[in-house]
């Protein structure tokens, strides 16, 4: 197997373009749940003018081939050739028009790739490859054409028929049947195609673009969700403005529909005018979303309706070129986020994203740039890389050029290509043409993996009243990358006096000083800067607003520390002073803990806690993720051989020591919050729930703690505060958890959403029970291992979110997940992909560990037919 991941791979490199254009595809779905027919007519015509035949090379995928003709032709099996996932009709001349026939089976679909069947009606999931498993097609992102799609299907069964673009005609049928036609006027790839059958319900609205055109907006669910729309519909109008002001972009179509769907593997998808969402971010109700489900659905769906321009009108030539689309609408839908939030909370979370989930995999045996150079298997490259490093890397240009020119780079890209499937240098060209830069440097980000470090040292010079800065680069080697070069790193400082004043800024070859924030930006292996009057020894406060995706190293004293968690003007800053003060103090007790010696609290932490706690200045939602402690997965990718038990220990410590200390403060502030007011949706009343829960969760280390969360619990009239209350009661072991666990379902057994939550904060208590609760789970009548969101909350929230769980020293939770992987591997490869991916950093836990998280790769690894989205990982790993 060694060689057989080189040997499947796809290299970026090897790009050709395809030969024919293709005019109209015309689809007709004859509609069942057990079987779907599926006729396509399309018109080929040759490119270039040097041939007179050439091949026609088609992908398909589990199809069942009834017939094919070209030209009129009936083709016998002679006349073409299908090897694997092509077919190959030789020499088809200039002008084909080419007719399929063939059948698809629904309702055995669990991959949930292709068209599937979820709950009573059927849906088609395309992107990156399913097209190829509803029909034949050049199923690549650059081959765009128009398509014209008839569905017929019984009318009790499947009252609703949608497809892309408009509805063109619709009637009647012998037998209680009817059918209905869709043409979609914009030329698209195949992946964002879709197809939804079924007996759905629908809540209507409108939306008036800025140039006038009235668009229907319809919210398809199941009827019992109908009183669930509300927030997504909001969200969208909310989308829909906001793309006009800030981009100047509008809505292209007289219609655009979401369907919500409990069986998705993942988020949403973008399909022109029809997306498809998870259920998990469509839905909202206060008694059953939490404040980050309401955030999630407003960025998701936000998301999704920017791709219409930023991936749709827009889109990629081939599937390497991925984060050109999802880089660039992930930073779009950040900066949606924070215009509709608080922009420092929402920026301060993508760190914390970016630093949890991406850093680590730029480190792993999956280590690839933001465009990658080849794959085995496309769906293990929708990571965090592309997605969150990716955005990261647009918003670089973003500071370099400001909103001005960002904003005229847009325009040109629109402008150069519009309709085409384009590539990250062609936007790279448009950002640097529409602003006379050379952008040329700055392109290396797209091609090198790993994160780059940079070493911060300084010197004051009292005398000369100077202080200097050296900035010095560097990455290191990755698993798919031997050499580093320098790249371009956008870095932000300020200086602060001992009384946290801002200094006014000079550099040294500058003639005055201006503002407190300089923006610097490091080219070089080494650079130095120097400014000028500066009175005394400055605390630096620096990479404000965390301006590129690297990691930033300077010996902080704790006095520094303090300084900027007391005083500094910006919030990332602030945030991470906090967050670097804690992991310090944690991974100093870690050691102690290591070395048999008595842990401490340390008092500088808590004298910055207590000051975060008192400031009734700043946006409570800041100072609520100011005080949540680097989590246990954070603090072990900081170690050089994590120890699991020690990081749990030692956290677990300073998190007690901190709330008994300042349990009189908490308890003060938990009230102040706690007000009894109703639930309201306000960014306001989020951050004060925010700040309450966080203070709950301390409290909860204390004997404070439990009655609060009963009254809480009893009190509560949102899921953010139920939830908050159960899962501390849980996590301190009261003796009342049990029985509010069972309420709970006894509440919601019938709601999948909310028992998502359920198996959730059972799966991810720490401590050796939790495997067997996890065992007994999956036997619960609301899990199914078909469901990807099960899946998700109960197996990946064990093996991700708990990681005392899965390390146990005896190897169980390994065993266990390897079994769920294999078992997953044979319903949903993609699902299973994703989980293996939990064995990823075996390498950097202690020996007896590693042999043992090996060993389960090992196994994995030689299960007959696995699928390549699961080799590619494990045997990755395993390298
Ligand atoms: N295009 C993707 C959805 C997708 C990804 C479909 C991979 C099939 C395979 C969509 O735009 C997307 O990026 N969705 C994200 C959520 C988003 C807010 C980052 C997702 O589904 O996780
Ligand atoms: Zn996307």
């Amino acid at each position: 197997m060694k060689d057989g991941l080189s040997a499947n791979s796809i290299y970026r490199k090897d790009y050709t373009v395809y030969p024919w254009d293709i005019d109209q595809l015309d689809l007709y779905f004859d509609i069942g749940s057990e079987s779907t027919v599926v006729r396509a007519e399309m018109e080929f015509h040759l490119k270039g003018e040097e041939k007179e035949t050439q091949d026609i090379v088609l992908n398909g995928s589990n199809l069942q081939l009834v017939s094919l003709s070209l030209n009129g032709h009936l083709l016998s099996s002679s006349d073409y050739a299908i090897s694997g996932e092509t077919l190959t009709i030789p020499h088809a001349p200039r002008k084909s028009v080419l007719k399929t026939e063939v059948k698809v089976y629904p309702a055995g679909n669990s991959a949930l790739e292709g068209l599937y069947l979820s709950g009573a009606f059927l849906l088609t999931q395309c992107e990156a490859q399913g097209f190829r498993k509803i029909t034949w097609f050049p199923d690549r992102p650059d081959v765009m054409t128009t398509y014209r799609v008839t569905m017929e299907a019984d009318r009790s069964e499947f009252p609703v028929l949608l497809s892309n673009g408009n509805q063109e005609a619709a009637g009647d049928l012998a037998d209680g049947r009817h059918w209905v036609r869709w043409q979609d006027p914009f030329p698209k790839p195949s992946y964002l195609f879709a197809l939804v059958a079924g007996d759905l319900a629908l809540v209507e609205d409108n939306f008036v673009t800025r140039s006038g055109r009235d668009v229907v907006l319809r919210i398809y669910v199941e009827e019992e969700n109908l009183d669930r729309c509300e927030h997504a519909m909001e969200s969208l109008i909310n989308a829909m403005r906001w793309d006009e002001e800030r981009f100047n972009l509008e809505y292209d179509l007289d219609i655009y529909h979401i369907v919500a769907t409990n069986d998705f593997n993942m988020g949403a998808m973008e399909n022109k005018s029809l997306n498809i969402f998870n259920s998990k971010y469509v839905l909202a109700r206060p008694d059953a979303a939490t404040d980050a489900d309401y955030q999630g659905i407003e960025g998701v769906i936000g998301h999704e309706y920017f791709h219409n321009w930023t991936g749709n009108r827009v889109t990629c030539r081939d599937w390497f070129e991925l984060t050109l689309k999802e880089g660039l609408t992930v930073f779009r839908d950040e900066e949606f986020s924070a215009d509709m939030q608080s922009r420092a909370v929402k920026r301060i979370r993508v760190v914390r994203d970016l630093r949890g989930r991406q850093f680590p995999e730029d480190d792993g045996p999956m280590s690839h740039p933001i465009r990658p150079d080849r794959y085995v298997e496309i769906n293990n490259f929708y990571t965090a890389t592309v997605y969150q490093k990716g955005a990261t890397i647009i918003r670089m240009y973003h500071t370099l050029l400001g909103e001005a020119g960002f904003q005229k780079g847009m325009k040109l890209y629109f402008e150069r290509h519009d309709g085409q499937a384009v590539t990250c240098d062609d936007f790279l060209a448009a950002m640097a043409d529409a602003n006379g830069v050379d952008l040329e440097r700055f392109g290396r980000w797209y091609s090198q993996s790993g994160t780059p470090q940079v070493h911060v040292s300084d010197h004051y010079d009292a005398a000369a009243q100077k202080y200097t800065l050296t900035l010095k680069q560097h990455t290191p080697v990755t698993h798919d990358q031997q050499t580093k070069q320098s790249l371009v790193i956008p870095f932000a400082v300020g200086l602060l006096n001992a009384k946290g004043e801002e200094l006014p800024l000079q550099l040294e070859n500058e003639t005055d000083a201006s503002g407190s924030t300089r923006l610097l930006v490091l080219e070089k292996a080494q650079q130095e800067y120097t400014f000028i009057n500066i009175a005394e020894a400055p605390v630096p406060s620096l990479f404000r607003d965390y301006s590129a995706p690297v990691k930033i190293f300077y010996d902080y004293s704790h006095a520094q520390l303090a300084t900027l968690i007391a005083y500094d003007s910006d919030a990332y800053v602030r945030w991470d002073a906090a967050q670097r003060m804690a992991q310090d103090v944690i991974l100093e007790q870690c050691r102690r803990h290591a070395n048999g010696k008595e842990m401490k609290v340390d008092s500088s932490l808590l004298r910055a806690f207590r000051g975060i706690l008192s400031d009734h200045q700043a946006d409570p939602a800041l100072l609520a993720e100011a005080m949540i402690l680097p989590d246990e997965d954070y603090l072990a990718e900081q170690m050089e051989v994590v120890d699991v038990d020690g990081i749990h220990a030692a956290r677990k410590f300073i998190k007690q020591g901190l709330a008994s200390d300042l349990v009189a403060l908490l308890a003060e502030r938990y009230a102040e919050l706690n007000d009894g007011q109703p639930y309201q949706k306000t960014s306001g009343d989020m951050a004060r729930r925010a700040l309450k829960n966080v203070c709950l969760s301390y409290l909860l280390e204390t004997s404070a703690g439990e009655s609060r969360a009963i009254a809480q619990l009893e009190a509560s009239d949102n899921m953010t505060d139920t939830l908050a209350a159960i899962n501390g009661l849980i996590l301190v072991d009261s003796p009342i958890a049990d029985g509010a666990l069972s309420e709970f379902e006894t509440r919601w057994r019938e709601d999948t959403l909310v028992m998502d939550k359920w198996f959730t904060i059972q799966a991810i208590k720490p401590g050796p029970g939790t495997l067997n609760r996890v065992r007994e789970l999956m036997q619960h009548p609301a899990f199914s291992i078909q469901n990807p969101n099960k899946v998700r909350a109960l197996i990946g929230v064990f093996a991700m979110l708990n990681p005392t769980g899965f390390h146990a020293a005896d190897g169980s939770g390994y065993t266990f997940h390897a079994d769920r992987v294999i078992e997953l591997d044979g319903l949903n490869p993609q699902i299973a992909a994703r989980m293996a991916s939990a064995f990823n950093r075996w390498k950097r836990y202690d020996d007896p560990r590693k042999k043992l998280m090996k060993a389960q790769l090992q196994r994995i690894a030689a299960v007959d037919n696995l699928s390549g989205d699961v080799s590619e990982i494990v045997n990755n790993a395993l390298r």
